[in-house]
């Protein structure tokens, strides 16, 4: 696959849409799981310009910061505290319309508004979330959960 992304623009649906086909490139034949999140979230990046996009592993007991774009971020996150770790604990995607009003937030930075956190299931065990924040309240709804849902459904962990 050629190195430079096709960024467009359009719907949040046309984006996705548009981008899919490419993190699938990006990610099928490559098996380091360190290099596709990397990838995942760069791509998601450039065409989102989110203000912060990045993936936590599951480790023992805690959430683990792992590849993302933006500022840096706290790096450990337990079960069930904040957005993360309550994603992970019920195992379902949250979408998080204003953070201040999320009791327990985890905020690594003021400028974050709004959030989505996707749950990576994988043999019914959350293995990893993938983290999104925006400086703009209300940023995330149904659509974005469902293809941020099947974009980590393109990622194999082991
Ligand atoms: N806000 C998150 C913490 C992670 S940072 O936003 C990157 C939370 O409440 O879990």
């Amino acid at each position: 696959m050629a190195e430079d992304l096709h960024i467009i623009q359009g719907s949040k649906q046309e984006q996705y849409q548009t981008l899919i086909p490419q993190i699938k490139a990006l990610v099928e034949g490559e098996p380091d799981l360190i290099a596709n999140l990397a990838n995942t979230v760069a791509a998601l990046k450039e065409q989102f310009g989110w203000f912060w996009t990045g993936f936590y592993l599951v480790k023992e007991d805690e959430l683990v910061l792992a590849p993302f774009q933006g500022p840096v971020a706290c790096t450990r996150i337990k079960k069930g505290r904040g957005v993360c770790g309550t994603s992970w604990a019920e195992a379902k995607t949250l979408i998080v319309p204003d953070v201040e009003q999320f009791p327990g937030h985890i905020a690594c930075s003021s400028l974050s508004k709004s959030e989505i956190v996707v749950p990576v299931i994988r043999n019914n065990s959350v293995v990893a979330v993938l983290d999104v924040d925006s400086d703009v309240y209300n940023s995330f709804d149904t659509i974005d959960q469902q293809y941020l849902e099947e974009i980590v459904g393109l990622l194999t962990f082991n």
